[in-house]
């Protein structure tokens, strides 16, 4: 509100010698507008500071006006957002909720739904890199219908009624006896990302440390930073985290947990070698720092020999392992798991209970048909060439038309990790790739402590080769006219639709 808008009866009127005191004029200049519907619910008050200097009065007698007005429940003070209009007696003048004013600060400090973005990314004819997706043209779609069916048909309609909070019996088994584990140790979620939120729910309380790569999963990020963590990163490159910065570390905190992406990680696409594995598990053991392994892609390997999980190596029950069917299948039956010890699975159950009580039994029944047929294991071998043939064209597209980009080629997942030449600010160059009709992920996004302004993330899943070359040459085009500068300190972020 413009401050010149207010007007005091008892200054305009010179009226300062009137027997009551001041700071009453002034909490009852603002109960009148309140009363009469000028200054609606939600309405931020000129600040104590800037009100006293325009009616010439000092600061307290303003101070004490709106405490006098917060008493009397009209205005409520909040820190970092000043004194708002929280009551109007007439509804017909005000609405009577703010929405904005109730919802908790965790919450209000989200990002928005990335809508820019996702408006600039329905462009017709865009090239996008930027979604972390499957190519919808690969979902198995007939599969997924016939097995559906099948087991609508079937006698069993267990799936349909209510399902126990930890997950459909046969998909929990089928999972438990793939990974080597016992069934209570296994809780089938909403998608990987309602297990972020419950391992934020359940173990973070506000102040607490979490240490994750640099860069790292914004999704992650996200979570465990509305759970109130202070996160604490740690480099990750082409092989990885950093063990030595990862042990200096631990040699001075004590995370609740650290969370890692060893496999084809997201955004980097590295992986963490085996004997690094190990290492890893001996360092977090020595401080008794759990690690949350997070492995969407592992399936998904398109050079080399599979490694053992981190969780496959640790024998002490501090490793959570998490993983999901939406990249190496689709992302739209939200079914993912977690594996973990009894004891914390018991308790994460209990907890989802109070979220959404269970998944979708329809999609976990079928995708438990889907998986002991071995149609899911088809389905990933049917997929694997066509993305390595895509990563391949990635690369060989940045060698020719882009050699002043550096990347690792990675053995899997769907990322390309790129960064850009001296001088070239990735989040800056996106607005002008989206007008030459590419989009990326910018790199910073990944970054919980900033860093990153001149990565890239470059999706390859999602088009056919000739289209992924034809991008990449837009790509350089656009790099190439940019011009050279540092990231501005307060550059307005531009928000990617980032999964
Ligand atoms: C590293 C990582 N973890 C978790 C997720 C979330 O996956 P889901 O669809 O299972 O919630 C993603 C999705 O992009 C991811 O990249």
């Amino acid at each position: 509100l413009d401050s010149t808008k207010w007007r005091f009866g008892m200054h305009a009127n010179g009226n300062r010698k009137m027997s009551r005191p001041l700071h009453e004029g002034i909490a009852s200049t603002f109960r009148a507008r309140i009363e009469a519907g000028e200054l609606p619910i939600g309405t931020r008050l000129p600040p104590s500071r800037a009100l006293a200097h325009q009616l010439g009065v000092s600061r307290s007698t303003v101070v004490r006006a709106y405490g006098e007005l917060a008493r009397e429940g009209w205005v409520e003070a909040r820190v970092g957002r000043g004194t708002i209009v929280r009551f109007c007696p007439d509804p017909a003048l005000s609405r009577q909720v703010n929405w904005d004013l109730l919802v908790t600060p965790r919450i209000r400090g989200l990002d928005p739904e990335f809508d820019e973005v996702l408006r600039l990314l329905s462009q017709p004819d865009l090239v996008s890199f930027a979604g972390g997706l499957p190519d919808p043209e690969l979902f198995p779609v007939d599969e997924l219908s016939q097995t559906t069916r099948q087991v609508l048909e079937g006698d069993d309609r267990s799936f349909l009624q209510w399902c126990p909070p930890s997950g459909y019996l046969p998909l929990r088994r089928w999972l438990a006896e793939r990974n080597g584990c016992r069934l209570e140790e296994v809780l089938i979620l909403t998608g990987s990302t309602q297990g972020l939120h419950l391992l934020s729910q359940a173990l973070i309380q506000p102040g607490d440390v979490v240490v994750v790569e640099a860069p790292t999963y914004l999704g992650a990020i996200r979570a465990f930073s509305a759970a109130g963590a202070r996160l604490v990163t740690v480099p990750c490159e082409a092989r990885g985290i950093d063990l030595n910065v990862l042990q200096a570390v631990l040699e001075k905190v004590r995370p609740k947990f650290l969370y890692t992406i060893p496999t084809f990680h997201n955004p980097t696409g590295g992986t963490l070698p085996a004997s690094e594995r190990r290492e890893l598990v001996a360092i977090t053991s020595r401080y008794g720092v759990p690690i949350v392994e997070d492995d969407p892609f592992s399936a998904l390997r398109y050079d080399g020999r599979s490694l053992p999980s981190v969780r496959s190596l640790d024998t002490s029950g501090a490793v959570i392992h998490l993983s999901t069917f939406s990249k190496a299948m689709l992302p739209g039956l939200r079914v993912g798991w977690l594996i973990a010890p009894a004891e914390l699975t018991s308790q994460l159950s209990a907890a989802r209970g109070l979220v959404d009580l269970f998944v979708n039994g329809l999609a976990q029944a079928s995708l438990h048909r889907f998986c002991e047929n071995g149609i899911r294991d088809q389905h990933v071998e049917r997929v694997r060439p066509i993305y390595r043939q895509r990563r391949d064209a990635m690369a060989a597209a940045l060698r020719r038309y882009c050699p002043d980009i550096a990347f690792d080629v990675p053995e899997g997942g769907l990322f390309i990790w790129a960064k850009l030449p001296e001088g070239v600010v990735a989040r800056r160059l996106l607005r002008q790739a989206i007008r030459e009709g590419v989009a990326f992920v910018h790199g910073d996004l990944f970054f919980a402590n900033g860093g990153g302004s001149r990565f890239v993330r470059l999706c390859f899943a999602g088009h056919a080769p000739e289209v992924i070359r034809d991008g990449i040459r837009k790509l350089s085009t656009v790099v190439a006219r940019t011009p050279r500068g540092k990231p501005a300190h307060n550059e307005r972020r531009l928000d990617a639709f980032v999964i």
